[in-house]
């Protein structure tokens, strides 16, 4: 045999070994955990790094590989088994290029876990976040997140950057889109319906994705509602609103969490051993494994927390932040860190163990393509299901406001109705912000949904409009216009019309990430559009499109009729059409208060009570404002329907309870009015005096309930300890004994009222 032969003889008969080794771990018949040790006894100090290192797509991966900058490292670090995720890749044929560099020329062929943001819906979409979340309709909600996960991973993805289980009480973050609105409750609920919805019942299904709750934690309290910007809360505040739908989605199972970019207590998030060691990993025993935001890591030295990027790496790795999104660093300098025993290994083992750990549970160890199936790819995106699917979901979601002299529903025949304003026609707004993988310019117009109705006449007119512009980030800018010429010619069609029906609001993109506000009001000269148009007709039906609470005390005290119709995804026009027209009867419920101006906000409804709540002898000092009432426009849970409904016989089983027993609440609600219709039937409660003070009403049960005219129904609902009691400001969760005061209504406002006491 000559030399080279003999040296190819032995390279074979190492990889040979090597892999008989490496293979263990593909025994489907061993448990899990076993296969992850199985796999890490193989893996070199690099290779566990790579692990916990995640890319962005970087080139068109079925050209050419890329040849100069930061996308050529990316490749050879892929090809060398240091990256273990990437994200944005998307399409079965670009993920399974990606996915066969993993598999295939790596040494050990570990699988990348393929993350995205599918934040409402993939290439059909439902409605945002918020939206959704007025519908109060959690099995709704988690069906709108199946669809979600069941079009994503035809598309090759198999984890999801979401829920977002933000609170927020500040409508100027561009954020509140993204999460549920303002209440823990609610929000708890919410984050569980999304979670089940995205994971299903089996991980390892190929039409379910790994959940992600983020942004762990506190993000949502961004001081004056900028984005990214230092947060400052009270430890009641982070136990009591912020954290509890972060533990909700860690008990439903969320297997993964993204941290924040925010400061809590002059500590980033991401370097925050307290939040996601102690807390999330330690008290909670969170399984699954975090992911930093995007560059949080290394953002961390801009916050004046790291010197530089090791010691970025070494605080964020001890902190439990386990993989480290684009900030480039862990791949750099944790091998070092470990090297120099800065960093225990221990901590990397925990890390890529957590890791892996979800890799397997979605099955991507037993079949790496197995969400790579053309076929299912062509028939599952934009099936005419998931059609149907987000049409409801956006029905769902529409909070009617207001609804003087019964304006609507419409009349179906020989109406003339002008439809008027930029969003009307628009078909790109709708579909929100956050909507990656969606082709522009998809969803149905009001314009459209509104022609499905033959029996009227209609005639649009845009009125005025908002000028687009683009961006290198195939994103849109959104300038307000002042342009006034278009008014005259909407006020000739309104002149002459029965019905003028404004569509007037935020465009899709003035909202979401990076697109906080300092006013809350119609943006360009939109309101003044309103007000002219209001001159020669006043009928008008005001449609609202926008990502978060509005302040619009004008039209609410002028206009006859107003509907919250929010970005409702590719159905938009449908789901309008049907409710304007009465084929859909509304009942969604605002999950957040909507302030009469910018300057009340933060406003809630579970506040605190001052020591002077209320005038009693007409003084100017108690807590109020000399130019406006201090109540929201319109406050949390409110929302109208075609129907009416009445509340009465609000009774508790007894008056009186020993602690650890449950209290049985009963309200009954008849359905008053014309229509058959649904209502969410809402319970509050005021732990009246505390070792700690208390919030002067807390959400702790709801049921969405449906009514025909005229019927009756007891609603009954049960509260126990993990309703009655409430965090400390150590995080102690307590039960304290007392007077507390029940109510249940329509919304957190109109209620009605009983009483019982806790005793010792
Ligand atoms: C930054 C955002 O804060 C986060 O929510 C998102 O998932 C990542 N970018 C990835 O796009």
């Amino acid at each position: 045999m000559n030399k080279p032969t003999v040296i190819a003889g032995i390279i074979a008969l190492f990889s040979l070994t090597l892999n008989a080794q490496s293979k263990a771990h593909l025994d489907k018949k061993k448990p899990i955990e076993e296969r992850i040790l199985l796999l890490m006894k193989e893996m070199t100090l690099e290779e566990k790094i790579g692990q916990m290192n995640q890319y962005n797509g970087f080139w068109d991966v079925t050209g050419p590989a890329p040849q100069g900058g930061s996308s050529q490292l990316k490749y050879e670090h892929l090809r060398k088994g240091w990256v273990g995720s990437m994200l944005s890749v998307r399409g079965v044929k670009q993920v399974r290029a990606v996915q066969k560099i993993a598999v295939e020329e790596t040494r050990l062929g570990i699988p990348l876990i393929i993350g995205f943001d599918v934040i409402h819906g993939y290439k059909t979409l439902s409605p945002i976040p918020l939206a959704e979340a007025a519908s109060w309709d959690l099995e709704a909600i988690r069906k709108s997140a199946a669809i979600a996960a069941d079009e994503a991973s035809a598309s090759g993805i198999n984890w999801t950057f979401a829920p977002c289980v933000d609170i927020s009480q500040d409508a100027r973050w561009g954020r509140v889109m993204e999460g549920a609105g303002e209440d823990p409750y609610l929000g708890s609920k919410i984050a569980v319906a999304r979670v089940k919805g995205f994971q299903g019942e089996n991980l390892g299904a190929n039409n379910t994705i790994a959940a992600c709750a983020k942004h762990f934690a506190a993000y949502g309290f961004a001081e004056s509602g900028r984005d990214y910007n230092t947060v400052d809360i009270s430890n009641s505040k982070l136990y009591n609103t912020v954290l509890p739908p972060f533990k909700a989605a860690s008990d439903a199972g969320a297997r993964t969490m993204m941290n924040s970019f925010n400061l809590l207590n002059g500590v980033p998030a991401t370097g925050n051993s307290f939040l996601q060691r102690e807390i999330l990993k330690g008290k909670w025993q969170f399984k699954g494994f975090v992911v930093s935001d995007w560059a949080s890591i290394r953002e961390m030295i801009n916050h004046g927390f790291a010197k530089d990027g090791a010691e970025a790496s070494l605080k964020a790795v001890t902190a439990g932040s386990d993989m480290d999104m684009e900030s480039y660093l862990y791949v750099a300098e944790l091998a070092k860190l470990v090297n120099e025993k800065k960093v225990d290994v221990a901590l990397i083992d925990n890390a890529v163990h957590r890791i892996l750990r979800v890799k397997f549970e979605l099955g991507l160890f037993d079949d790496p393509y197995r969400y790579c199936d053309e076929k299912r790819e062509k028939a599952v995106i934009g099936s005419k299901q998931n059609h149907e699917g987000v049409l409801d979901m956006a029905k769902k979601s529409i909070v009617l406001l207001k609804n003087e002299n019964n304006l609507l529903p419409l009349k179906k025949n020989g109406q003339k109705i002008a439809l008027i304003g930029a969003l009307a026609a628009d078909k790109n707004s709708p579909l929100g912000s956050w909507r990656i993988a969606s082709d522009d310019n998809t969803a149905v117009s009001v314009l459209e949904g509104m022609q499905q109705y033959k029996g009227n006449q209609l005639v649009y007119e845009k009125g005025t409009g908002l000028t687009i512009g683009k961006t290198t980030f195939k994103d849109e800018l959104v300038f307000n216009t002042t342009d006034t010429s278009g008014f005259e010619a909407a006020k000739n069609v309104a002149k002459n019309a029965d019905v003028v029906i404004m569509v007037l609001g935020e465009h899709g993109f003035q909202s979401g990430e990076g697109r906080s506000r300092t006013n809350l009001d119609l943006p360009g000269n939109q309101q003044q559009l309103l007000e002219e148009i209001y001159k020669v007709n006043k009928n008008i039906v005001l449609v609202l499109n926008n990502g978060r609470p509005l302040a619009l005390p004008w039209a609410e005290q002028n206009i006859p009729a107003i509907v919250e119709a929010w970005h409702l995804g590719s159905q938009t026009g449908n789901a309008v059409a049907q409710v304007l027209y009465g084929d859909y009867n509304p009942s969604g419920k605002l999950p957040m208060s909507f302030p009469r101006s910018v300057g009340q906000v933060p406003v809630y409804y579970n506040n605190y009570s001052t020591g002077r709540p209320v005038n009693t002898d007409t003084n100017v000092f108690w807590s109020h404002y000399t130019d406006s009432e201090k109540t929201p426009l319109y406050p949390f849970g409110y929302g109208l329907s075609y129907t009416t409904f009445k509340y009465a016989n609000l009774k508790l089983n007894k008056t009186s309870f020993a602690k650890g027993e449950a209290v049985k609440v009963s309200v009954e609600v008849t359905n008053t009015g014309n229509y058959d219709g649904k209502e969410v039937v809402q319970l509050y409660i005021r732990d009246v005096t505390g070792s700690l003070a208390r919030p002067v009403k807390e959400l702790k049960g709801f049921e969405l309930t449906e009514l025909k005219k005229e019927q009756s129904k007891t609603i009954n609902f049960t509260l126990t300890e993990a309703e009655l009691g409430y965090y400390d400001n150590n995080g102690t969760f307590i039960i304290e004994p007392g007077q507390f005061k029940i109510f249940a209504g329509t919304n957190s406002n109109e209620v009605l009222e009983a009483e019982f006491e806790l005793k010792q």
